[in-house]
């Protein structure tokens, strides 16, 4: 068997323990010859592909980012008219063009490292013929059917960690200190790293919030002579309000890129406050570095998971975490779907019992 391997949309920490497992996995339980494709569905198009052997794979365990590259800009199913494309200019369906890339590199089948965008390209190259198999990456934790995504643990530790750090400064100055997390439309990653780094408040994208309520527990706090500490996902956004856009990426899977809503939040709460507020934007850095030690395992169970689904011939299927146990789901089922924080979820009962303020 020859089988290509791709990380396709945002890298996040563990994609290189998928690769090096699933490498390993192929080398050594089938005897597979294993090529790596650059830039994700990219290099399908720009015809980049490289051998991997173990010893490419070697050393690679705790790195952060993607040793093959990723790409979050490009849908070989909808590719933006460009004049300057040598390949083509004209744009369009160039999914045929991928495929017949992937034919001349004789392989039989994909292993697709990605999130719900990838998940959805992964699906119709499936049903175009290309065999293909699914790792649920992110670090917003956000795939339909999978109880945890690579990636998402680690981008927690740096949210706990920098409102750790924040706290301290918070209390020194008796300031307001806003941190934005990443997370698109779901709130995980606020959530889990606001409880974990002692938020005060906490705002989902799933839960519109009130800037009243939000300025009467930090007031409540003033009064107290205590520092307030607010964890804000990117997608959160107040009642009847929009959400805060940084930029949109005309031709992109997913054109709208989220950010700044710490300082609309800023905005939002400095005239109604004596204490001075502060915004800071996590950002990448919640997706850069090497993967907690969580991540690791949970990125080599899942590449040789992918790895077992391979061999045994179940294609169109996404390796997925339910109940700790490593299974699979179709394709159909997780593309382009979203995993939401549900407003029961026991963690948002737990910040609730605490007397925290999710803004509602
Ligand atoms: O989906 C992962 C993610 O990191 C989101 O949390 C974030 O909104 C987005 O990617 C950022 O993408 P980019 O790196 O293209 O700005």
């Amino acid at each position: 068997m020859h089988i290509g391997v791709l990380t396709g949309g945002g890298d996040c920490p563990g994609l290189n323990a998928v690769i090096r497992a699933v490498t390993l996995a192929l080398h050594s339980g089938c005897g597979a010859k294993v090529t790596g494709i650059e830039r994700g569905f990219r290099g399908l198009l720009d015809h980049r592909a490289r051998p991997l052997l173990a010893s490419d794979v070697s050393g690679i365990l705790a790195q952060g980012g993607t040793v093959l590259g990723s790409d979050n800009t490009c849908d070989p199913f909808h590719v933006p008219h460009d004049p300057h494309d040598p390949h083509d200019p004209t744009g369009g369906d160039r999914s045929p063009a991928a495929l017949a890339f992937a034919r001349s590199l004789g392989l039989d089948a994909l292993v697709a490292i990605g999130g719900d965008g990838t998940m959805a390209i992964a699906h119709r190259f499936h049903e175009a013929g290309l065999p293909v198999v699914g790792v649920p990456k992110t670090i917003d934790n956000d795939l339909a059917h999978t109880e945890r995504t690579f990636g998402f643990d680690s981008a927690v530790a740096v949210v706990a960690e920098a409102l750790d750090r924040l706290a301290t400064t918070a209390r020194s100055h008796g300031r307001v200190m806003i941190a934005e997390t990443m997370g698109r439309y779901a709130g995980w990653i606020a959530l889990e790293g606001g409880v974990a780094g002692g938020a005060d408040v906490i705002l989902l994208p799933e839960l519109p919030y009130s800037v009243d309520a939000v300025a009467h527990h930090c007031r409540e706090r003033e009064k107290r002579g205590e520092p307030t500490l607010i964890c804000i996902a990117e997608g959160a956004h107040a009642a009847g309000q929009a959400l805060t856009l940084r930029a949109t990426l005309p031709g992109s899977p997913d054109p709208l890129r989220l950010g700044g809503v710490a300082h609309t939040l800023q905005q939002q709460l400095q005239p109604r406050l004596d204490s001075e507020v502060r915004a800071t934007v996590l950002g990448h850095t919640q997706r850069g570095g090497t993967p907690t030690a969580f991540d690791r395992v949970l990125a080599t169970r899942f590449g040789c998971h992918a790895a077992q689904l391979v061999k045994a011939g179940q294609f169109g299927r996404m390796a997925a975490l339910q109940s700790d146990s490593c299974i699979s789901v179709p394709l159909a089922d997780v593309a382009g779907r979203q995993r939401k924080v549900p407003l029961d979820h026991p963690l948002v009962q737990a910040v609730r019992a605490l007397g925290l303020c999710l803004g509602d």
